[in-house]
């Protein structure tokens, strides 16, 4: 069953989501070459302290961070280390999903340090492109998979790969809730959407191939098959008789 919120638990995904959001803008004053990965991560610990957010990964089967941080060819659950520095060149992913009051918000940001390769941008376009497409479509009377089929469609036709493996969820006194979101899929498929539903919609998309595999080594990175790059793009978002409410997005980024 997917929930359906009221008026009151909306509002402490806003608050949660417009902190979260908050969190992102710093953290791009914050990322620099040189710094390593389980710095960074060490930061966003202290900041959610300062924001009275709890974080939703730390301890979730084990997970011992409060962010994943995954770099290039990394395309998710990459687990902050002191032995990953960023260097100029790398594109540097940033997923964090914490609570306030009891509600959570998930949302992931791309950091470019110093010049980055032309497809790389592209590709962290193409998954904001895709994930304003999607959300198009979150409104009550359509369909879950009409959010997936858009998200979908932008990214083949701009002729990178949609990944399987991993998919967007339903969101709220959980991290993963009920439905799963797929990047892909059919129109007028899936299941009725209405008001007070509240997704996490994460396009995960790569330059190359779209096979993805665990490293056996940390049991959580995920690195394409293919060695090419990638993107992922995340917000937690209401469905609302007005139209999709992005919380996760602060002066619209
Ligand atoms: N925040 C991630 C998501 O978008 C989940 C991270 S799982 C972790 O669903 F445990 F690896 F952190
Ligand atoms: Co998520």
């Amino acid at each position: 069953m997917i929930a359906v919120r009221g008026r009151e638990a909306l509002q402490m995904m806003r608050g949660a989501g417009e902190r979260l959001g908050e969190l992102f803008l710093q953290l791009s004053e914050v990322v620099h070459p040189g710094m390593t990965t389980l710095e960074i991560d060490s930061w966003i610990q202290a900041e959610l302290r300062r924001k009275s957010m709890i974080s939703q990964t730390k301890g979730y089967h084990g997970y011992r961070h409060v962010s994943c941080i995954s770099l290039n060819d990394v395309l998710v659950h990459g687990v902050p280390s002191s032995r990953v520095v960023v260097k100029p060149g790398d594109i540097v992913k940033v997923d964090i999903c914490a609570a306030w009051r009891g509600y959570c918000a998930d949302a992931a940001r791309t950091f470019f340090v110093g010049e980055v390769a032309s497809v790389g941008k592209r590709l962290a376009e193409v998954a904001e492109a895709s994930f304003n497409a999607g959300i198009k479509n979150a409104l009550p009377g359509k369909r879950l998979f009409d959010i997936s089929a858009a998200i979908q469609t932008t990214i083949e036709s701009s002729g990178f790969g949609v990944v399987r493996d991993f998919c967007g969820h339903g969101i709220g006194r959980h991290m993963h809730e009920e439905p799963e979101i797929p990047n892909y899929g059919k129109p007028g498929a899936g299941p009725l959407l209405k008001e007070g539903m509240t997704f996490a919609i994460e396009p995960m998309l790569t330059e190359g191939d779209f096979q993805v595999f665990v490293d056996a080594s940390d049991g959580w990175s995920v690195f394409t098959k293919d060695g090419g790059l990638t993107a992922h793009y995340e917000n937690t978002v209401l469905v609302t008789a007005n139209g999709p409410e992005v919380v996760t997005r602060v002066s619209g980024r």
